[in-house]
């Protein structure tokens, strides 16, 4: 959608001239993140956290192109050579903890610009294959970062990987060979450190190109905004430059110095000590944890202690593994359908009382799982885990679209701009629909958009 009120890209010297003529770059730029972008007025802070999603896939895929330049993904040496990027490379030490710190910084943004979506529901019409996209950029993020934990070749790197690949063992009939198929063998070694450092690898730059298309998504119906109602008139906007061009870089700024914080005082408070021991198949550890953004799902995961059986006979249906793998990806999967589960005719909500009170109540259960998902596999943890995990999938398959249906929300403002100035415009309607589009209601003439 571009609005009629948008700036146009001019250029002005012969060079940018000859430039927007044979290869318009510089005006798909300012079209995509310039002047000529109108962007709701009232975006809140929730809203910065898209740009540093951006900033943070940049700092790994720099970052990580040079620490490739020293790794040797061998199993004899893979640990050795991380201790030698510490120690021996220049500045070896900070590309190392910047990385391992960024891939945790990534994961903290995008838990937040997923919690704004579920909160605001920007995953609602128009805006649906914006957030499948996003999905899919975070199903490849956990298998980049869980490949990459392998690398170091550490005790919880081996472990981890062992846990991880056995689940699809579990899988009936097939599980064991495809296992087999995908590790190189019975368990994580040479052939397993090189495919992962492989595809560890590959995989950022696959999802900058999903990444790609999820901002292309976006620019279709442009940016929804705290109130939840489309933009109807140019006062409802704002350039995205120099407006959020500054608020981002602010933003930025900020959480740069708390990342370099960690990156430089305290860069291994993230990770586990045990990963500063050599793998070793011949010792487990104690307590095998994934890193702190896999908790959830990994609580999940072991909330499954006994198996499917059909009652009475003992036949088992489908085994405890199998269900906890199930779930597992069913916890994300299930995000692909939120877009139909929801179906309030109000978007944002801070309009929506009852659900506001349930979204709080899936942030507890989130950390509750991350808390069991850390602990031993054991009471009262399990418990908890099961409980967690059943709350969760009420959630979204029950509790949802529920309220969407009995929920009386607060009324809407007519406007962007309304809700801004907190003064009372002519509206057409009482409330505004959140399946609006963009532009909808206008009074006409030159403030129609223009497709
Ligand atoms: C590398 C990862 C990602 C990057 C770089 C990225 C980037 C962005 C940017 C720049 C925006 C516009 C600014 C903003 O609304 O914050 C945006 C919007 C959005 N993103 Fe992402 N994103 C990523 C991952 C995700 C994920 C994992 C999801 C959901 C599962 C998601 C869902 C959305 C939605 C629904 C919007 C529209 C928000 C609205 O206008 O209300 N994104 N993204």
């Amino acid at each position: 959608m571009s609005f009629a009120w948008a700036k146009q890209y001019e250029p002005k010297s012969d060079f940018t001239k000859w430039i927007d003529e044979k290869l318009p770059l510089p005006r798909m730029v300012y079209n995509a993140v310039g002047a000529g972008y109108p962007v709701p007025r009232n975006l809140n802070y929730m809203w910065n956290f898209g740009v540093l999603a951006g900033f943070f896939l940049m700092v790994q895929i720099v970052t990580g192109v040079v620490l490739a330049m020293h790794y040797a993904a061998d199993t004899s040496v893979a640990f050795g050579s991380v201790e030698h990027i510490m120690r021996n490379v220049n500045y070896g030490w900070m590309l190392r903890y910047a990385h391992a710190n960024g891939a945790s910084f990534f994961f903290i943004v995008i838990y937040a610009h997923i919690f704004r979506g579920l909160f605001y529901s920007s995953y609602k019409a128009p805006r649906e294959m914006i957030w499948l996209l996003g999905v899919v950029i975070f199903l490849l993020m956990m298998a980049t970062a869980f490949m990459g934990y392998v690398l170091p070749w550490g005790q919880m790197s081996f472990w981890g990987a062992k846990v991880i690949t056995g689940l699809f063992g579990a899988i009936p009939v097939i599980g064991e060979p495809l296992q087999v198929w995908l590790v190189g063998g019975y368990a994580p070694n040479a052939a397993t450190l090189n495919r992962f450092f492989s595809l560890h690898f590959l995989l950022p730059f696959v999802i900058a190109g999903v990444v790609i298309l999820h901002i292309w998504a976006l620019h279709i119906p442009g940016s929804s905004n705290p109130t939840g109602v489309e933009v109807k008139k140019e006062s409802d906007t704002v350039p995205f430059h120099p407006y959020y061009t500054a608020k981002d870089g602010w933003f930025l700024g900020l959480v740069l110095i708390i990342f370099s914080a960690f990156v430089f005082f305290a860069p291994n408070v993230l990770g586990h000590p045990d990963n500063y021991i050599e793998a070793n198949p011949l010792s487990t550890p104690a307590n095998i944890v994934p890193e702190w953004y896999f908790l959830p799902f990994y609580a999940i995961l072991r909330a499954f202690t006994g198996d499917l059986t059909i009652p009475f006979t003992g036949i088992v249906l489908i085994e405890a593994k199998f269900l906890g793998v199930i779930a597992m990806f069913g916890s994300i999967l299930v995000w692909f359908f939120l877009p139909w589960l929801d179906k309030s005719p109000v978007r944002s909500g801070s309009y929506r009382p009852l659900f506001q009170k349930f979204f709080w109540v899936l942030v507890l259960t989130m950390i509750v799982l991350t808390i069991c998902g850390g602990a031993p596999a054991e009471q009262p943890y399990v418990l908890i885990s099961q409980i967690a995990t059943a709350y969760y999938f009420l959630h979204f398959l029950v509790i949802l679209p529920i309220i969407s249906q009995i929920e009386v929300p607060k009324p809407l403002p007519f406007s962007i701009t309304e809700a801004v100035l907190g003064k009372t415009e002519e509206a057409p309607k009482a409330t505004t629909p959140a399946t609006d589009k963009p532009g909808d209601d206008l009074p006409g003439g030159s403030l129609q958009p223009a497709e």
